[in-house]
């Protein structure tokens, strides 16, 4: 174990005592495919409410609107081996591969083995993917897939389909209450954080409301349920929406749960390049565009991906974002070229509208025009450590979804695995918390050290982090950016509210994937160390926790085998029964 000391963090958030209380047996936080497969699987699973309970079974708690999270904004679609010819075992075998020998394997195959099931519920409940003029399900395929197995909606709008469908449903429970722009500040916790059996016994929120829950207030439960996404907004250009600010990671952080795996952050190779100066959420250009056969090329002109990796263009993501970002920096320029005109008008019209419709919005015709792009964030493969059933090691804290780390990503998520992540792991929560629920716990008094971070380091941060902790990471520039870190925490900082909280949470999760970046002196998958080139199994395969003790991260390092898929393949896994 290592202390990485040159930041000290808050140990709570800074904010007003609650004005209110409201009550619910379990509180989701988060509305993606993650937290409503939950609320909805929950709300089957407790049944209703007695009539003499204080709340209701669920209560789902979303920082915006319901769809405004990064479920939404998925495009390529959800993978499954649901097509003619495929198996989970080849969905394992591609998923380990991408994953660069990090991936844990029991949750691989629990992933893949119900990934098919789960789409299939998705289906039943009325989300309309995709057909083939003969009426099959059209399955396409993406980086690192070696069958076609990804269904997609709407051509590239899936995420968006989904979202519609599980909100409908969630509409339709009549046992499961919604409060949006509520901002999940902290747990309040029955016991001293990091005390064994000291577990869940409310959240405090930050409520933008009218009424009775406006301000800061306190929802007392028996468990919480985190699905709260990402971390892109780290960067400062991410296909991620603005609410992506790690809150949940840095909740989870502060109240004792292990963060696992940081550093392995996904660049997306083709974000649409709007410019030096266009900053935050940017356009996603799916990979599901190369897989249709669409090829990158360089600033000559040059075909980028051939001979490269046998799969060419359809690499694994981190192959084609290195082979970009190295092909830019030769170049000296910022971007290179998607060319996609060979697919003509219809199948963009057909397959990509939401693409096609954004990229002419900018000027740019895919259907004549080469597509300017350039590696961004995408994804945080690691996350709050779970086990098989999402449960956290805090009693009554499970996580799911982005914010979580199964261990299915490995370094390096294969692409279209984050939906079904999300389907597969929260049924999965569903199956244990009803009968792990314990009962009301007493908040106690809590001792951590309150801190903020000054809102408008912001924009600082999101600098440091593109420029020390992007596609390409150093030593020395690691260094100098926890230096950078640990000087804007200084800052002074304004009153409470939601820019401090945001960036507190910025900060907290920068730090640990600087403090974690900076520990695996190697390159594996989306982790790519200029100074330690190679990948390292007799070192580093394993993963790397991160705890708060005292306001300081110390770092854990877990030796596990590496995961080779010929072995792995030829072990037979229980999945499916609940412990
Ligand atoms: C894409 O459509 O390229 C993104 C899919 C994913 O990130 O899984």
């Amino acid at each position: 174990m290592t202390t990485h000391d040159s930041t000290r963090l808050p140990g709570r958030l800074s904010a007003p005592a609650p004005g209110w209380t409201t009550y619910a047996d379990v509180v989701v936080v988060g509305s993606g495919i993650a937290g409503l497969t939950a609320a909805l699987r929950l709300h089957a699973a407790l049944g209703p409410r007695p009539d003499d309970a204080p709340g209701p079974r669920v209560l789902v708690v979303t920082k915006d609107v319901l769809d405004a999270g990064s479920t939404r904004w998925a495009q390529g679609g959800i993978a499954a081996a649901l097509g003619p010819g495929d198996s989970p075992a080849q969905h394992e075998a591609d998923t380990l591969t991408a994953g660069a020998g990090a991936c844990d394997t029991d949750a691989v195959r629990a992933l893949v083995v119900e990934g098919p099931d789960a789409v299939r519920e998705l289906i039943a409940l009325g989300t309309n993917f995709d057909h083939d003029p003969d009426g099959a399900l059209s399955l396409t395929r993406e980086g690192g897939h070696h069958r076609d197995r990804i269904a997609h909606a709407g051509g590239d709008a899936t995420g968006a389909e989904i979202s519609r469908a599980l909100i409908a449903a969630v509409h339709a429970a009549p046992e499961i209450e919604v409060v949006e722009h509520a901002l999940a500040l902290d747990l309040l916790l029955d016991g001293p954080v990091g005390d064994p059996g000291t577990g869940v016994a409310g959240v405090t929120l930050h409520v933008m409301g009218e009424g009775q829950r406006d301000g800061v207030g306190a929802v007392a439960c028996r468990a919480v349920v985190l699905a709260s996404g990402g971390l892109g907004q780290v960067f400062s250009r991410t296909t991620n929406p603005a609410v992506a600010t790690g809150d949940g990671t840095a909740l989870a952080l502060r109240a004792g749960a292990r963060l696992r795996d940081l550093e392995f952050v996904q660049f997306h190779p083709t974000m649409l390049h709007l410019g030096a100066g266009a900053l935050g959420q940017q356009p996603l250009v799916s990979e599901a565009v190369r897989g249709e056969g669409a090829v990158l090329l360089d600033g000559a002109g040059r075909r980028l991906m051939t001979g490269v990796h046998p799969l060419a263009d359809l690499a694994p993501r981190d192959v084609v974002a290195k082979a970009i970002t190295r092909r830019m920096v030769e170049e000296g320029s910022d971007h290179l070229w998607l060319d996609g005109r060979h697919l003509g008008a219809e199948t963009w019209e057909r397959r990509f509208p939401t693409i096609l419709r954004v990229a002419r919005e900018h000027g740019i015709d895919p259907v004549s025009d080469l597509l300017p792009v350039a590696p961004a964030c995408h994804y945080a493969s690691g996350g709050v450590a779970v086990d098989l059933w999402g449960r956290t090691g805090v009693p009554g804290l499970y996580a799911t979804g982005e914010v979580a780390c199964t261990g299915v990503h490995g370094a390096n998520r294969l692409a279209s695995n984050s939906l079904l992540e999300g389907l597969v792991f929260s049924r999965r929560i569903a199956q244990v918390l009803p009968t792990e629920l314990g009962g009301w716990r007493t908040p106690a008094e809590d001792r951590r050290s309150p801190g903020l971070v000054a809102g408008q380091a912001r924009a600082a941060l999101q600098a440091v982090m593109t420029q020390r902790a992007g596609v390409l990471r150093h030593a020395d520039g690691l260094a100098a950016g926890a230096a950078a870190l640990a000087a804007l925490a200084q800052e002074p900082t304004e009153e409470p509210g939601v820019p401090a909280w945001e960036t507190t949470n910025l900060l907290t999760v920068a730090t640990g994937l600087l403090a974690a970046a900076t520990r695996r002196e190697e390159t594996r998958g989306s982790h790519w160390r200029e100074d330690h080139p190679d990948r390292d199994d007799d070192h580093w395969s394993g993963h790397l926790d991160l705890t708060l003790v005292d306001g300081v991260l110390e770092v854990d390092v877990l030796r596990t085998a590496p995961t080779d898929p010929a072995a792995v393949a030829a072990r037979t896994v229980p999945t499916g029964a609940a412990p």
